[in-house]
């Protein structure tokens, strides 16, 4: 039998970050540091975390940067080599281990989510794989596995196209992918098999208040479902309305992972990120603590 593994991540980063502006005006939003390290690379360890090796970027204009970030940096490492800062070289280096490939496909326009995994179709091939938004930045339990080493576990039981979700507040649906789901089994009490998904749905109309976060796991199958939507929601090509076409040719599952999702798409969510990170950082994590507790709030 083939073993169900992973091997192949998707990062869509092609998206115009428009709540970022002027931020991303040149600059990829994958590319804002939470303390010190971009969103992207997050997304990249998390992956690789979960035994991903192949990294797929899908990116668009004024992505540069995120290419250059995970490629070699002759200078930079020929400089702290010269002055002998090996910590700091390390940690370059660190940002691509030598196992890991990276490759990039253009999305020409932002169609949408659904349009930019599709064009990434050619490089996945007829295999499983993942898909990562680096703006939802996913922190496992203290000690515990990654969000997405969580759902590859799940995959390797199940075979099946996997969606991390969480309960939403029900004025905010209109947010999120939501799904309906059947009740989940008593050995495996995060995992749910999904009869619907909806689009970013109104609080009266929506069918629960399970919202989809960035990190999904779908069998090759999806790329023909993306390919039959029209565009949906906002004019754009939504993942979530191939996921629901899927669902009628294969089960999926919704997966209510451990750990926390900060929305870093939103001001809000990367603020409460920079913060919460930045208090557990070891370098500056005692520093910053001290800092807030100082800070008079009214
Ligand atoms: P968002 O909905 O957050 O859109 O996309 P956005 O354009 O990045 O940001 P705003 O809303 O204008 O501020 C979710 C993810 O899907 C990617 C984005 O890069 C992000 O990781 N995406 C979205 C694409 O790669 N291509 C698209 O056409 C749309």
């Amino acid at each position: 039998m083939k073993k169900l593994t992973l091997n192949k991540a998707v990062f869509p980063v092609a998206g115009l970050g428009t709540r970022f502006l002027p931020a991303t005006k040149a600059s990829p939003k994958e590319m804002l540091p939470v303390v010190d390290k971009p969103l992207i690379q997050y997304a990249v360890e998390e992956a690789y975390s979960a035994g991903i090796r192949h990294m797929i970027f899908v990116t668009g204009r004024s992505k540069r940067a995120i290419e250059d970030h995970f490629d070699t940096s002759y200078e930079l490492e020929s400089e702290l080599e010269k002055a002998e800062k090996f910590a700091l070289l390390k940690l370059v280096r660190s940002v691509q281990p030598d196992d890991m490939n990276c490759a990039f496909v253009r999305q020409p326009r932002s169609l949408g989510l659904g349009h930019a995994v599709l064009c990434a179709e050619h490089l996945v091939g007829n295999e499983p794989f993942a898909v990562l938004l680096a703006d939802d930045l996913m922190v496992g339990l203290s000690g515990g596995p990654s969000v997405l080493a969580q759902m590859a576990a799940q995959f390797e039981q199940t075979g099946q196209s996997i969606i991390s979700v969480q309960e939403v507040p029900a004025e905010q649906t209109r947010r999120y992918g939501i799904v309906a789901v059947d009740a989940a089994s008593a050995s495996n009490p995060g995992l749910m098999k999904i009869q619907k998904i909806v689009e970013k749905p109104a609080p009266e109309v929506a069918p629960s208040r399970m919202g989809v976060a960035g990190r999904y796991i779908l069998t090759p199958a999806i790329f023909e479902h993306i390919r039959k939507q029209a565009s949906g929601v906002g004019g754009e090509i939504q993942l979530t309305d191939g996921i629901s076409s899927l669902l009628d040719a294969e089960s999926v599952y919704a997966f209510q992972y451990q750990g926390k999702r900060y929305d870093c798409g939103s001001k809000e969510g990367f603020l409460e990120a920079t913060v919460e990170l930045a208090m557990q950082h070891p370098e500056v994590g005692e520093y910053f603590r001290s800092y807030l507790k100082g800070l008079k709030l009214d």
